[in-house]
């Protein structure tokens, strides 16, 4: 089924502009009858901040933006979705033309700009599908012309926190100016006690839904030290490593879109991003699991994410590039290193070889 999706929908989607090919994509998840992916195996199953997650495999924030078609990605097989960036007005997000596919490269630049319905839109459709089951986690992000952004995740936590899985703190999207700046240590500090007061105030009503932080790859190690520190004293239940890059990797063939400005994900992404998470988990000592992002498209690709640190993976460009049966792919892969390792579960991969990752030069 998802194979046959994908045969018939890539060319015809990869020749269309890269934001109309997105919402048919959308469109037809929300649309096409789809059968239920097979029971992942029990080896694939990982627990993660009080979640039985049913494989690793999650959808990354940005494809279903306004909280769409998350049953339908749950049905195609993700072991979790996570929808946003949800912003808690309506606002349309920088001009167009803003996404850019780098097809030499494999990767994508975007300049989207949390392009988002708002809170209500996306609150009224997970409401409607509470109690489905399945993991939605839910990003949250602040307007772009918010007085004060800290009270715009504050309000989206107690909007959601019924509805969510659990919650994103998203500090690290480029394409809003200012917000990255929040994950400075004593902004980060604040943004988390307030963040944390308001899943309090919440708590009789929604229980206490996890907390995530999502980081940028372009940290300097200094600051990656000061947000995993303020990170632990604040407890957050977990950490995404991470959202798209400002840098431009000197490899990259597709010069002239490079240039482009905004975020760039996708397979240049996944040295950088890969290097960070291992950087985060030394510096984590287990307090808490973490996601990694950025440039899986593959089984191997999977793996060395797991073994650089990460507990549940995260992907979107290479959705793009390998339609959505790359994530059927991953999950066979990672079931057969299993296999092959005479392993009963992904745990005792989780860091194994962050060490030696950070003792590596950097990724240029
Ligand atoms: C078109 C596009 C839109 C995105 N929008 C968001 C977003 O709204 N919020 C967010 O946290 N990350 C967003 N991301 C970042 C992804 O969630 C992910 O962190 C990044 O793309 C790296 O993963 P990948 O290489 O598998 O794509 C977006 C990425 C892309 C390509």
């Amino acid at each position: 089924m998802i194979g046959l999706f994908d045969r018939i929908s890539r060319p015809f989607l990869r020749a269309l502009d890269p934001e109309d090919a997105h919402a048919l994509a959308v469109k037809a998840l929300r649309y096409m009858p789809l059968a239920k992916a097979p029971a992942d195996s029990a080896a694939l199953g990982v627990r993660a901040f009080g979640l039985e997650f049913p494989n690793p495999v999650g959808l990354a924030a940005g494809f279903d933006k306004n909280a769409q078609v998350p049953d339908a990605l749950l049905r195609l097989g993700f072991g979790f979705v996570e929808v946003g960036t949800i912003t808690p007005r309506a606002q349309a997000g920088n001009p167009k033309p803003r996404l850019f596919r780098l097809e030499a490269d494999e990767g994508i630049i975007n300049r989207l700009g949390f392009n988002s319905e708002g809170a209500a839109a996306a609150h009224m459709r997970l409401a409607a599908r509470r109690g489905a089951g399945g993991i939605v986690g839910v990003n949250i992000g602040a307007n772009r012309d918010t007085h004060d952004r800290v009270a715009d995740y504050v309000q989206l936590i107690e909007t959601f926190a019924l509805v969510a899985s659990y919650f994103t703190i998203n500090v690290s999207s480029p394409n809003t100016p200012g917000l990255r700046d929040l994950q400075q240590a004593r902004a980060l500090d604040d943004l988390l006690a307030r963040v944390f007061d308001a899943r309090e105030r919440v708590r009789l009503r929604a229980g206490l839904t996890p907390v995530l932080l999502k980081i940028a790859p372009d940290l300097t190690l200094p600051e990656l030290d000061d947000v995993v520190g303020v990170a632990r004293k604040r407890s957050v239940d977990g950490m995404i490593v991470g959202n798209t890059t400002i840098s431009r990797p000197t490899a990259m063939r597709d010069h002239e879109k490079a240039h482009e400005q905004g975020g760039l994900s996708g397979r240049p992404l996944f040295k950088l991003a890969t290097r960070m998470l291992a950087e985060t988990f030394v510096r984590a000592e287990g307090a808490f699991p973490l996601v990694g992002v950025g440039g899986i498209d593959s089984g191997a690709t999977a793996i060395a994410k797991i073994k650089a640190g990460a507990t549940l993976l995260q992907l979107y460009s290479g959705m793009v590039y390998r339609g959505i049966s790359v994530m059927t792919e991953i999950k066979s892969d990672l079931t057969a290193a299993l296999k092959r390792g005479h392993r009963n579960s992904l745990a005792s991969m989780v860091g194994s070889d962050a060490a030696a990752i950070t003792a590596e030069s950097w990724p240029g």
